[in-house]
């Protein structure tokens, strides 16, 4: 078994108010939010429509919390560079959409950023099986991606650990897995407890009364199930 993992916490800016962006950080970063989730569609690879570089750059300038960009657009290589020179500390690219996964990796790192492969519910394990030393993070979407708010798909808990094995066989403990979509105070410890770390959330932060309660209980309940 792997040694125990620090829980990090990624609260999803696409829950909170976006007239509000600034103050709506504020409260998670003061709350001891450990990176900032931001969810990048473009209308083609997901269908919704959401944020770009300008607004990273201007998230950048409010927060020092490292950002955590999901880049859910068809041709992610076209914006590596103005991501990552908007403040993008790490960027995740959907396997679904790259020929070049190897070639992309390797841009991201040599930008300076952290570099995550995601997987849709739909993709087997075995799509990451070529690039497991090359990638710095997972990304397993628990939800269909494209907007907040939707149900956890109890499927993912087995395909975080098939994913936790097969880095640990790779020598790869280093690497983490997050998870995003339908985190919760009840699915977190089904993913932790399966291999997961970093756990994106978003209606389960910003759409809660207590925003800094809701991510409190859902840390709590994370660390209950560490391993
Ligand atoms: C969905 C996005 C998620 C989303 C998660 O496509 O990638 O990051 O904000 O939202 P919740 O936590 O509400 O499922
Ligand atoms: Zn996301």
């Amino acid at each position: 078994m792997s040694p125990s993992r620090p829980i990090l916490m990624a609260p999803s800016l696409l829950s909170a108010d976006f007239a509000a962006l600034g103050a709506s950080i504020r409260v998670v970063e003061d709350a001891g939010a450990d990176l900032l989730h931001v969810d990048v569609m473009d209308g083609h690879f997901v269908p919704n429509i959401t944020i770009g570089p300008p607004v990273v750059k201007a998230v950048k300038r409010v927060t020092g919390l490292p950002l955590d960009v999901h880049l859910m657009i068809e041709r992610p290589d076209d914006y590596l560079e103005a991501f990552v020179e908007a403040g993008a500390s790490l960027v995740s690219v959907h396997v679904e959409v790259l020929a070049h996964l190897h070639r992309t990796l390797h841009r991201i790192k040599a930008l300076g950023a952290r570099a995550g492969v995601v997987l849709n519910p739909a993709t087997p394990v075995s799509a990451i099986e070529e690039v497991v030393g090359d990638l710095d993070f997972v990304l397993v979407m628990s939800v269909n991606p494209g907007f907040g708010g939707q149900r956890f798909i109890a499927r993912s808990v087995e395909k975080i650990r098939a994913i936790r094995q097969m880095l640990d066989a790779a020598g790869r403990d280093d690497v983490a897995i997050e998870v995003d979509g339908g985190i919760d105070a009840t699915t977190a410890p089904l993913v932790v407890a399966a291999g997961a770390s970093m756990l994106v959330a978003g209606n389960a932060i910003f759409a809660q009364p207590d925003p800094p309660a809701a991510m409190a209980r859902i840390r709590a309940a994370a660390l209950g199930a560490a391993r």
